[in-house]
């Protein structure tokens, strides 16, 4: 029996939230990076990311390069060290390449530092105000779960491309994009027990409230087991769920997650399409590996979902998984790691009204996860 709790009614989810913070979306994501040069050639290549800034030795930065892509609302940032030493290689020894930066879009920077840390966040940035010829930019962070920050971007007062101290990326290779749209969700991996700690971080620090749990009934299979509770800030733009290990028979996915990034960490970031037929054989074509989603899924799909738009040989052919909730439907699918560690992953999803997480999918997907687990000698 199904023991998921829906916190509040889609159309009620967010009026918990509190406004002492307003976010207006995530501004970007930035991964650090073994070999920013390359990553941006992937990302490019595969996910259909197109150039949009740089920050290098050429703009006079010494220590570091970042690599700015873009697809319409999703900005990546990839940063790699130029020298030996220092916070980056660090974190790129413990981690390998993983999400350093989850940064939000803000009205006021240095307001949302001071609310945040008022309600006890750890202060990672204090409020920086950077500025040229196009105007400033004022950022200021705050750290959450392992190593991963949390930065507040003011760029209400900027004209220019992406931030000071960036120039354009003009580049001659520029592969299509490949539909994405937007940043749905970030998933936080934490450790055994502190899935509580940080929704109360999410809740208490910024002011989230929490949409959904899923307990380790819900989220299980033979082998192995975890549990997850989905917050959301007020609007719904930023939506975080937090994953940890439950006890099953075998090692959980988060616990391999855990022993390769060596601390909780961002697992996965959903990136929404309007059309992922189209968006995956886009990404199948230019080399991006999915999981594995076993032909008998299919079999029952109808009865568990009813009428779709799609056809379901198509929807077969590329693994595509299919859920409904009150609201209406989405269909999603899951890369495989992204880098060597067993670590980030993407989901691709189309939400057609569906405002939930794929919790019909759950069982499907850790199945596939188990079976790319045990290839790894690591269930
Ligand atoms: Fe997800």
């Amino acid at each position: 029996m199904s023991q998921i709790k829906e916190i509040e009614k889609p159309n009620k989810i967010f009026e918990n939230a509190q406004d002492f913070l307003p976010l207006l979306g995530v501004d970007y994501i930035e991964l650090y990076v073994g070999n920013a040069k390359q990553s941006a050639h992937y990302y490019k290549t595969a996910f259909g990311f197109q150039s949009e800034a740089y920050l290098g030795l050429e703009t006079g930065i010494k220590d570091k390069v970042s690599y700015v892509l873009k697809q319409d609302k999703i900005r990546l940032v990839l940063t790699s060290p130029y020298n030996k030493g220092g916070e980056i290689n660090e974190h790129l020894d413990d981690h390998g390449d993983g999400v350093k930066v989850i940064a939000f879009w803000v009205d006021d920077a240095t307001k949302s530092f001071e609310e945040t840390v008022k309600r006890g966040a750890k202060p990672y940035m204090e409020p920086l105000k950077e500025e040229d010829e196009n105007g400033y930019v004022i950022r200021s962070g705050i750290h959450t779960y392992g190593e991963t920050v949390h930065l507040f971007i003011e760029r209400k007062n900027y004209k220019g491309v992406f931030m000071p101290g960036y120039k354009k990326w003009e580049s001659s290779y520029n592969p299509t994009s490949i539909g994405l749209g937007y940043i749905d969700h970030v998933v936080g991996n934490v450790g055994w027990n502190e899935m509580n700690v940080w929704s109360k971080f999410y809740e208490e620090v910024l002011g989230f409230s929490q949409i959904i749990s899923f307990d380790d009934s819900d989220i299980s299979t033979e082998y192995t087991a975890l549990m997850s509770k989905v917050m959301s800030n007020g609007n719904g733009r930023v939506k975080f769920p937090i994953n940890e290990p439950a006890k099953g028979k075998n090692k959980s996915q988060i616990e391999e997650f855990l022993d390769y990034y060596n601390s909780p960490g961002a697992q996965h970031i959903a990136v929404s399409t309007n059309d992922i037929i189209h968006t995956v054989s886009e990404m199948k074509s230019r080399g991006v590996e999915f999981l594995y989603v076993p032909d008998e899924y299919y079999d029952t799909l109808i009865d568990r979902v009813g009428k779709i738009d799609e056809d379901i040989d198509i929807l077969k052919e590329h693994g595509i998984l299919i859920d409904r909730d009150d609201e209406g439907y989405l269909l999603q699918l899951f890369t495989k790691p992204v880098q060597d560690r067993p670590t980030m992953f993407f989901e691709i999803i189309q939400r057609k009204g569906a405002v939930s997480f794929g919790k019909g999918n759950f069982k499907a997907l850790f199945i596939a996860i188990e079976t790319e687990q045990k290839n790894r000698g690591n269930l």
